[in-house]
């Protein structure tokens, strides 16, 4: 033991920014905590840099002595780069622990590493829990949001640290309780974790956390877009929007963000800062796992997709920039930048109202296939998952942490078993109300040639799941022609299939 006489709660193995801040988070509340980093010399910096936390902060120089000072059954949060690093570390732990030990893996991991690491090492009696950890450095410093699957019983284990550490919304109004200072947490409070499910279903859930992430900042950026394309406004003029936008229906975190990011001065150029950021998007994946799992279980979430690409054709830079010389769009001088044109007062008070209007209805609809994505996967993964839970373990500590999430703990608090959230009374109404100006955007963006992809796709999302007949019944008829892949009838049970035998004039109909 690290020259210290009693053992550690818990460990922690990677003293990055997200590692350290998890590390003093936990000691804030109280749990003696052993830190472990690759770099001795870091691990010795932190430490000597924060003597006096409530726990304590004990440094180990190796893995064998990070295992010797903690308490039975160990727990040890690994804070590594998801992949082959994480891997990498379970590979050189795994042998010094002994059985009923509890790895947590607090990474970006894909769900299905998780399923598979669980395995492994349960295989070698071991637990495992995958978590997922949103917040930034900021969360994880004074409250992240937590989602943890893995064992049950390991998550008992875990419980006391998780729940203590977990950023705290007030029990009524769902409100995040904001104020920790370092050696001084929240107190009471409704914690933002609770556990999600066996195996991959914390890491799932986090990725869907993370796709429906990205399709937020995507709708804002639409609408910062819209704003300066239609209307003429200037970043700190839509950043003021933006803050008058967070008093209402929209108040989140990223639209709070939006709003400093926007007024904010470029300290090289005294520019907009904004307007001096290469408008080229980067990602690490969490979103692109989305959507692909998405389209392998065949449940539409075309918001979060639109988002993803949006970002891979803001990456092709410089293709754009050749393409704009050659091609036209509505405004046929290619020379006139019809972007910054100032519009009447007028006109411009209520093209603010439209595009708002576009945001939140184009935002319901993104967590609407966020949820429904959910849904689908507990029963491909034998998940059993509380939606009420996971919104309201999300109105706290997390990136898309907002008002509207209260709302959506609310829906399936009262309907558990909902089909999609478009159909829960509140948000229903909410579209009934403010689509007139979602659909006027939409239509006006295709008119002048400003894209707006998730504006779009969450409208078409909507008029397809609204609409009791689509032209698929073409589409099945033509695949039918090509392919003899047969098709239903409207006129007969479900599950009936009947092929078309094409070539023959005679056209005979035979059940497939
Ligand atoms: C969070 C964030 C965090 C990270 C994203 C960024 O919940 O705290 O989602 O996980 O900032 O992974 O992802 P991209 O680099 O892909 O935008």
């Amino acid at each position: 033991m690290a020259a210290n006489d009693q053992p550690s709660e818990i460990g922690l193995i990677g003293l990055a920014v997200m590692g350290q801040n998890l590390a003093l988070n936990i000691a804030d509340h109280g749990f003696r905590i052993s830190v472990y980093n690759r770099t001795t010399e870091k691990m010795e910096a932190f430490v000597d840099s924060h003597p006096d936390t409530p726990g304590g902060l004990v440094g180990c120089a190796t893995l064998e002595a990070l295992v010797a000072s903690l308490k039975r059954p160990r727990k040890l949060i690994v804070m590594v780069k998801a992949g082959s690093g994480t891997d990498a570390v379970i590979e050189q732990l795994a042998p010094l622990l002994d059985e009923g030990d509890i790895l947590i893996d607090g990474g970006n991991s894909k769900w299905t590493d998780t399923i598979a690491r669980e395995q492994r090492l349960a295989e070698r009696g071991l637990r495992f829990i995958g978590s997922g950890i949103s917040g930034g450095e900021e969360g994880a410093r004074f409250g992240p949001s937590l989602m943890p699957g893995g064992q049950e019983d390991a998550w008992k284990a875990l419980e006391p640290v998780w729940t203590a550490i977990a950023a705290k919304v007030d029990p009524d109004t769902g409100k995040p309780l904001l104020g920790a200072k370092p050696g001084k947490p929240i107190e009471g409070g409704e914690p933002c974790t609770a556990y999600i499910g066996p195996d991959g279903a914390g890491h799932y859930v986090k990725m869907m956390h993370n796709g429906i992430e990205y399709g937020d900042m995507q709708m804002i950026c639409e609408a910062y877009d819209l704003m300066q394309r239609l209307a003429g406004m200037r970043p700190a003029e839509i950043g003021q929007t933006f803050a008058r936008w967070n008093e209402g229906v929209l108040d989140s975190y990223l639209v709070e963000i939006t709003a400093d990011v926007l007024q904010q001065t470029d300290p090289v150029t005294g520019e907009p800062f904004v307007d001096v950021v290469l408008d080229a998007a980067g990602q690490k994946g969490t979103g692109k796992w989305t959507s692909i799992n998405a389209l392998d279980m065949g449940v539409p979430a075309p918001t979060i997709a639109e988002a993803v690409f949006a970002r891979c054709i803001s990456a092709f830079k410089e293709e754009r920039v050749e393409a704009t010389k050659i091609l036209a769009g509505p405004d046929s001088d290619p020379e006139s930048d019809p972007a910054r044109e100032q519009v009447a007062e007028e006109e411009r008070e209520a093209l603010l109202e439209a595009i708002h209007d576009a945001l939140y209805c184009a935002k319901i609809c993104s967590y609407a296939q966020g949820f429904q994505l959910m849904r689908a996967a507990q029963a491909e993964y034998g998940w059993t998952l509380d939606f009420g839970e996971i919104a309201g373990i999300w109105r706290g500590g997390c990136i898309i942490r907002a008002d509207f999430l209260q709302k959506i703990t609310e829906a399936y608090r009262y309907e558990p078993e909902l089909a999609n959230l478009l159909l829960a009374p509140h948000f229903k109404e909410a579209i009934d109300r403010a689509q007139p100006h979602w659909r006027k955007v939409v239509a006006l963006a295709a008119q002048q040639g400003v894209p707006a992809p998730t504006f779009a796709a969450s409208l078409a999302y909507y008029d397809s799941y609204r609409s009791a007949r689509l032209p698929q019944n073409l589409l099945q008829a033509q695949r039918d022609y090509f392919g003899a892949h047969t098709y239903e009838r409207v006129d007969q049970p479900r599950g009936r299939f009947f092929h078309i035998d094409w070539p023959d004039p005679e056209r005979p109909q035979r059940e497939a």
